[in-house]
Formats: structure tokens, C-alpha cells, sequence
């Protein structure tokens, strides 16, 4: 993705998020040269993959196959001793017909929540022992109501509606053609999304950046990158 992309991206998000009444940290503001001023105060965002992250998933068209995330909050994954959160939080932002492409988490047990704009339509399957599709049908909990689905069975959540996914259920999701674009939450137990995906046709997680001008914000896969508190 170009750098300009992402920043048009994190500007339509910011004004987006303004009309549905969301509000993000601090941080998620902060420019280049405010990063470069910290130091190990903020150990926690760095570790624990706080912030900005959109992707494109290597497709090199983000409005067909893409997604918006900020992470909130979250643990650390490779070493649950060093912060006390056992909980994810993230924010999502999903256009219609965009697709987030079919994955599951080896770890990461999650709800999806629609919380205000379009309807999110999800695909889903069970997952079986050798990582594919299951023909079996999904029994999934939809705010705390048992619903079955055929394997392939897409769910529908309008504005409030949120989706408890376990580890083992492949998922798809896009918006609804017609419906506009959809504020997403995520709460999630502790999440690495460097490691803990699996997508079913094989996917590039973070997208490689063609940096045609400055960010506007950084990603938090760029904190490394610009040097930020190493
Ligand atoms: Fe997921």
C-alpha cells in the first residue's frame, strides 16, 4: 500500500468515527515527532501492538479486500507475565462489500460487534483437526442466544448485535452492499497478529508500504521501522 492510501484511510476513519460518537486515545493523534520524543513510558503501546493498523491483506486493492484497526488495549501474548490485561479491545472499520478474507486464530477467542452504521455480514465454518473447512453446521452464540448455522452460513448483525467467535471458527466478513460502512468492535482474550492467524488461502497479514510521502499517523508495524523507543 502507498503511504498516501493510509493516510487518506486514517483521515475518512477519524471523521468517520467523530460522527458515531467514538473516541480514541491519545496516542492514536500523536505525529512523528511526538513519538520520537518518548522514551520507555511507553513500553506498553510498543509491546503490546497498541494502535493504528490497516491493511490490505497483499491484495493491492484495499477497498475490495482490506481493513481498518486500531487496537485499544491489549496484553502482551508471548509473555502474559509482563502486563496484567488478559483482554483485547480493538476498533474496526468495515466498508461495504469490503472483505476481510477467511481466517481463524489458533488462540484468540473473540466478539464481533456491530456498533453503529451498516450491517456486517459473516461467513462461517467450523474448523476441523487439519486446519480446513468442516461440512459440519456451527452453533454459534449471538449476545448470549444459541443460533445454527449451515457450514458456510453467513450471519447478520445489525447496529448492537455482536457474534462470541471461538478459536475454531473459520470467518469471513464484509459490509452489507447498500447499508454504509460499519463501526466495528472487537473485545477479544490477549491477541498477536503477527502469529496467531490462519488464513485459509494464504494472506499477508501486514501490508508492505511504499512510503510516497510522510505518515500521517504511524501503524503500530511502523514503530520499529521510524525507531520509535528502541
Ligand atoms: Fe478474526
Amino acid at each position: 500500500m502507498k503511504r498516501s492510501e493510509i493516510n487518506v484511510i486514517m483521515r475518512n476513519t477519524v471523521e468517520f468515527i467523530k460522527e458515531q460518537k467514538f473516541y480514541l486515545p491519545q496516542f492514536a493523534y500523536w505525529r512523528l515527532e511526538d513519538w520520537k520524543r518518548k522514551g520507555s513510558e511507553i513500553q506498553e503501546i510498543i509491546e503490546c501492538q497498541l494502535g493504528w493498523d490497516i491493511t490490505d491483506f497483499g491484495s493491492g486493492d484495499f477497498n475490495t479486500t482490506g481493513l481498518l484497526m486500531f487496537t485499544i488495549r491489549n496484553g502482551n501474548f508471548q509473555d502474559s507475565s509482563k502486563y496484567a490485561k488478559t483482554y483485547c479491545e480493538k476498533l474496526l472499520i468495515t466498508e461495504e462489500e469490503q472483505i476481510t478474507p477467511l481466517h481463524h486464530h489458533y488462540s484468540k477467542r473473540e466478539d464481533i460487534i456491530n456498533r453503529g452504521g451498516g450491517i456486517l455480514q459473516i461467513k462461517i465454518y467450523k474448523c476441523d483437526e487439519e486446519d480446513e473447512l468442516s461440512e459440519d453446521p456451527v452453533v454459534v452464540s449471538i449476545d448470549g442466544v444459541k443460533k445454527n448455522y449451515e457450514a458456510g452460513g453467513i450471519v447478520e448483525l445489525h447496529p448492537g448485535d455482536s457474534i462470541y467467535l471461538p478459536s475454531n471458527i473459520y470467518h469471513k466478513f464484509w459490509g452489507k452492499k447498500g447499508y454504509g460502512k460499519i463501526l466495528v468492535g472487537e473485545i477479544s482474550t490477549v491477541n498477536d497478529d503477527y502469529i496467531d492467524n490462519k488464513f485459509y488461502e494464504e494472506r499477508k497479514r501486514f501490508s508492505t508500504i511504499e512510503e510516497d510521502e510522510e505518515p500521517l499517523y504511524l501503524l503500530y508495524d511502523d514503530y520499529k521501522k521510524f525507531g520509535i523507543f528502541d
